[in-house]
């Protein structure tokens, strides 16, 4: 893990401005229009269910949010979902608010069991009605945030002490990167945490963090890689050629592996 503090890289104030009209461009744009809660819930509805078999395991970064908090803190964790930093974290605080907007993901959550500490709250995080907790953690959810700065200011209101915002470095992982070769998604002229420390750095004491999480996916034949990412046989020489470089054997299969970056922003009061 890399701990940069902002300092050289804090954006200029027009910087920020033209990084947040680039992203809520972004936001707006979204083919699927995931900026309109109904398609939103719509989407969670459906993926909840296996949101979290997709995903690979992030120990440095759950780790690297533990390490901010302290025993006696409550918690608000903000877009919860299925409770991927909330059930880890839960030995490490006095009292966790899992709050969703989704029934779907929050219903993922409890069938897991959670302890008596954990509050789960079916909530859009702008209702007027969630109180201050002593840190909160946004992790992955402003992605549908038009007005960025407003919501990042709505979450600094919601911390008595600490914020914490994870996004990752917005760069795809090799398959995905594949995938949209001919249609990149663009690119914005600032990291997401490069706009969200710059719109908490007047009013907070803010620093980023880098965390890498190797990631590994074994498979038993090159045939099961490509089913698993749903790339058709006459596409398939192409794909390995392209993934080649992350592809080792394994047994008598195939391990992919690859890194992710992600971006934690701290700060604090
Ligand atoms: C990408 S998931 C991330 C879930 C979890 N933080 C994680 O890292 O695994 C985003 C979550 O944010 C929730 N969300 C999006 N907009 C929200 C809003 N305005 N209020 C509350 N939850 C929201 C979605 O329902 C979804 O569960």
């Amino acid at each position: 893990m890399s701990d940069g503090l902002l300092g050289a890289a804090i954006l200029s104030a027009a910087e920020l401005e033209a990084g947040l009209l680039a992203w809520r461009e972004a936001v707006l744009g979204d083919p699927q229009a995931r900026w309109d809660s109904r398609r939103d819930l719509a989407y969670w509805q459906h993926a909840a269910e296996h949101f979290e078999e997709y995903r690979q395991p992030i120990p440095h970064t759950i780790a690297a949010v533990q390490a901010q908090l302290r025993p006696a803190w409550s918690l608000l964790d903000v877009g919860a979902g299925t409770g991927r930093f909330t059930r880890p974290l839960a030995p490490f605080v006095r009292q966790i608010t899992a709050l969703d907007y989704s029934a779907d993901m929050l219903a993922v959550l409890v069938a897991a069991g959670l302890p008596a500490h954990v509050r789960v709250w079916q909530r859009d995080f702008h209702a007027p009605d969630i109180p201050p907790h002593d840190a909160v953690l946004a992790a992955w959810a402003l992605y549908r945030s038009p007005d960025l700065r407003a919501d990042v200011e709505r979450l600094w209101g919601l911390a008595r002490h600490l914020l914490l915002v994870l996004e990752d470095n917005g760069l795809p992982s090799p398959h995905v990167a594949w995938k949209r070769r001919a249609n990149p998604a663009p690119r914005l002229p600032y990291p997401r945490t490069a706009l969200i420390a710059g719109i908490l750095h007047e009013r907070a004491q803010v620093s980023v963090l880098e965390i890498r999480e190797q990631r590994v996916e074994e498979y038993p034949s090159l045939e099961a890689l490509l089913a698993r990412h749903k790339v058709d046989a006459s596409q398939s020489g192409e794909f390995l050629a392209y993934l080649s470089p992350y592809l080792a054997q394994s047994g008598a299969g195939v391990r992919y592996t690859f890194e992710a970056v992600n971006t934690l922003v701290v700060a604090q009061r």
